[in-house]
């Protein structure tokens, strides 16, 4: 009996393998859009880059104030059996990284490639995959923040621009959104909750985020947001403490991180009572426990879909005939293997 958890990364892989043949899910229906993947949106600082760390457990993103995430991430997090966790850019397939300061460098490297050591942006997106033991099979995209204004450096357009891009992506209907909204602003104010909610009104593919809990002035706490009378989402509402930037200064790790934002919920008079439906790690297990459902949901539609692509990379191969060893070819015939192979776990995972 397969796992569900074989069938998110068998996903996952087939997403890749699509990615490096081109298909990044631009136009029509493709396999890459039929697959979910998880995006953050919300305001410039609002902790978005933060919190998709959290949830991959591990550090290796730009952040800070200011507009740091300046390109669209594609990061999608592969589950191994074991070994040695590693990361590896799809415009550097060979390099197998395993020192995440150096990926989070090259992030910002790359970010610079395209849009110079400006505050611009591209909409030219950058793919970073993660193996490791310590993850779960989740595709997720971090894109720049939400903005007013334009800022000394910028174009005028800057503010639209930037809303067309993560626009791009929210609403696809495969795309769960994570709305970023830090504590310490009204909720009322939210960019991310007023864009989540234009795109998603059911509010079926949204989960909202609050971050910077440990910022909210003395005397006032987030119930009123956490428990859903403020604003009230479908799914409930998760509560963050991210590092602040004085820990990031003095690389506070993840895991040290992590139990401090454990403390924070346990010892907390306020959310107490909340505290095992708060924090990163618990929002990474809702998001996967989530996407078994939509995948699950979807099970038909993606075995079509499977079908399909089998068949268009049958006729690709008759046409420029087979056995052939270029690396276009053996790259259709990794995605037809893959694709059977999804097509026979699913079968199992019905019977
Ligand atoms: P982004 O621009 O939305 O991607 O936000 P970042 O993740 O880059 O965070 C912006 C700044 O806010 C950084 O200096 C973070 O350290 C800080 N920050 C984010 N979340 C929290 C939080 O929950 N608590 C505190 N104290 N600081 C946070
Ligand atoms: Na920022
Ligand atoms: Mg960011």
């Amino acid at each position: 009996m397969a796992t569900m958890e074989s069938l998110i990364g068998l996903v996952n892989r087939i997403q890749r393998a699509c990615t490096a043949l081109g298909d990044h899910g631009g136009e029509g229906m493709s396999l890459w859009e039929a697959l979910p993947s998880v995006a953050v949106v919300g305001g410039q600082s609002s902790g978005k880059s933060s919190v998709l760390e959290s949830v991959v457990g591990r550090d290796f993103l730009p952040r800070g104030s200011g507009i740091v995430t300046r390109r669209p991430l594609v990061l999608q997090l592969h589950k191994t059996e074991g070994g040695t966790e590693y990361a590896e850019f799809l415009h550097a397939p060979k390099r197998k990284m395993t020192d995440f300061a150096a990926v989070r460098k090259e992030i910002a490297d790359e970010t610079d490639r395209i849009t110079g050591k400006s505050k611009q942006i591209s909409n030219i997106p950058i793919h970073l995959s993660i193996y490791s033991p310590n993850v779960v099979n989740l595709t997720l995209i971090d894109l720049p923040g939400l903005t007013k204004v334009a800022v000394e450096g910028q174009p005028e357009s800057i503010v639209e621009d930037i809303e067309m891009m993560v626009r791009s992506y929210v609403e696809k209907p495969n795309c769960i959104i994570l709305a970023i909204s830090p504590a310490n602003q009204d909720i009322a104010t939210s960019d991310a909750i007023k864009l989540a909610r234009e795109v998603d009104p059911s509010g079926e593919r949204t989960f909202g985020v609050l971050t910077k809990l440990d910022l909210m002035d003395q005397g006032t706490n987030a119930l009123d947001v956490l428990e859903g009378r403020a604003y009230k989402l479908l799914h409930p509402w998760v509560g963050i403490v991210n590092r602040s930037q004085a820990d990031i200064n003095k690389n506070v790790n993840m895991i040290h991180a992590r139990q401090k934002e454990r403390e924070y919920f346990e010892s907390s008079p306020e959310y107490g009572h909340l505290g095992h439906k708060m924090g990163s790690e618990y929002l990474a297990k809702l998001l996967s426990k989530h996407l078994e459902t939509v995948i699950r949901q979807r099970i038909p539609s993606i075995i079509a879909l499977i079908n399909k692509t089998i068949d268009e990379i049958n006729a690709e191969l008759d046409r420029i005939g087979r056995p052939i060893a270029v690396d276009g070819g053996a790259q259709l015939y990794t995605i037809l293997e893959m694709c059977r192979a999804f097509d026979r776990v699913f079968k199992e995972h019905l019977d």
